[in-house]
This record gives structure tokens, sequence and C-alpha cells, in this order.
């Protein structure tokens, strides 16, 4: 066989890209886990555009999160936030980080599964408090006990995050080292011998 002949190896990322089509990542997960950090360093690895769905939520209602909770409360944030993500979904492929609350929305999760592949940053109990502690911007956690704030959530949250379709523990290790093993999980679920195929049905009910 001529040199020419010889397949050329594709990179994960490419193969990722490819079998992605228009769907989109979505990380989920709780406050500090580094659905952010570890969205753009995958965005940058991937070539494709980063979006921090609190920050569009910040531009559209052009107030912080803090001020829109203060203002109009819980229900309303939470709606706007279903809208934004229902819209950037539209435009995918994204990287697609989403605050801690979005996920537990029903129609939120159909969207998701629907228009993207969805991974779970997984953190404990204690390194949560520990990166949480360094923002005080979290309007769920102004209260008399954060720490026990952050236990209720988890137990209330970890089995609807668990539904994500990739699970990946955030831990207190180099983030490059997290962003690899999200490339490495994303390509055995898209590009494995069992690849998963879009839901076709979930995929249909909503375009
Ligand atoms: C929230 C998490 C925040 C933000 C809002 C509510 C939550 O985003 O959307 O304060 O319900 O967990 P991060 O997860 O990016 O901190």
């Amino acid at each position: 066989m001529s040199d020419a002949a010889l397949p050329i190896p594709a990179s994960l990322e490419a193969d990722i890209l490819s079998a992605l089509g228009a769907r989109s990542i979505v990380l989920v997960g709780m406050m500090g886990v580094g659905k952010s950090t570890i969205g753009r360093r995958m965005a940058l690895r991937l070539k494709l555009p980063f979006v921090d769905a609190d920050t569009e939520i910040e531009t559209s209602a052009q107030m912080s999160i803090p001020e829109i909770f203060e203002r109009h409360g819980e229900s309303y944030f939470r709606d706007g936030e279903a809208r934004v993500i229902a819209r950037l979904l539209d435009g995918g492929p994204v990287v697609l980080a989403t605050g801690g609350g979005a996920f537990m929305r029903e129609e939120t999760r159909a969207r998701i599964a629907a228009k993207a592949v969805s991974i779970w940053l997984r953190a404990d109990h204690d390194v949560i408090m520990r990166r949480v502690r360094r923002r005080a911007d979290r309007p769920l956690l102004q209260t008399a006990d954060p720490e026990g704030t952050v236990t209720r959530l988890l137990t209330e949250r970890e089995p609807i995050y668990g539904k994500a379709d990739l699970t990946i523990a955030s831990r207190d290790v180099p983030h490059d080292r997290i962003v690899e093993e999200c490339i490495a999980a994303l390509h055995a679920h898209l590009c494995g011998e069992h690849a998963a195929q879009p839901p076709a049905d979930v995929a249909s009910a909503l375009r």
C-alpha cells in the first residue's frame, strides 16, 4: 500500500464534532463545580463557541442574577433561564454551561436530551463549599446556613443531575485533566462501538 492510501487517523475532537452535528454539549451540576471553567476550555479544544447561560440571562435582562432574584423572584428567573437555554440550544453546536438549577426543569431536560449531549460535573459537598465561599453572588446561598442549604440542594438535585448522559467527577486536579476526561467520555458516548444515537422520538417531538 502506498503512503497516500493509508487512512489518516481522525482526532478525538474531529470525531466528536462530526458525531455531534448541530447538537451542543451542555454542562450541568451544582454551583461551584466548574461548569464555566471546564466548558470554556472544552470549547477551545473542540473549536466551538462557549456560552454561559447565566451570563446570557444577565445580558437579556440587563440585570445581575442577584438583582433578578431580588426584584422579580426565583420563578421569574427560572422562566427566563428556560427560555434562554431553549434559544441557545436552537443555535448549536455550542458548549453551554448552565446554572445549577436549570436541569431541574423537566422541559429543559427534554430539550437538552433532544438537542445536546449532557455532562454532569459532580463534586463532593466539601469541594463545593470551598469553591462557593469565594463568591457571594449566589442568591440561593444567602441563608443563615449555607452549608445546610448546599446539603439540601445536593439531596434534591443529585438524582436529577444523574439523568445527564455522562458523569465526570470534578475534583481538585488540574482543569485540563477534567477536560481530558470529558473529551474521552464524549468520544466513547458519541463514537464508541455502542455509541448512543440521538433520541429520535424526543428530537421529533421538539422540532
Ligand atoms: C443557581 C446557580 C447559579 C445561578 C443562580 C441559581 C442554582 O449558577 O444560575 O444563582 O439554582 O443552583 P451557577 O451554577 O453557575 O453558580
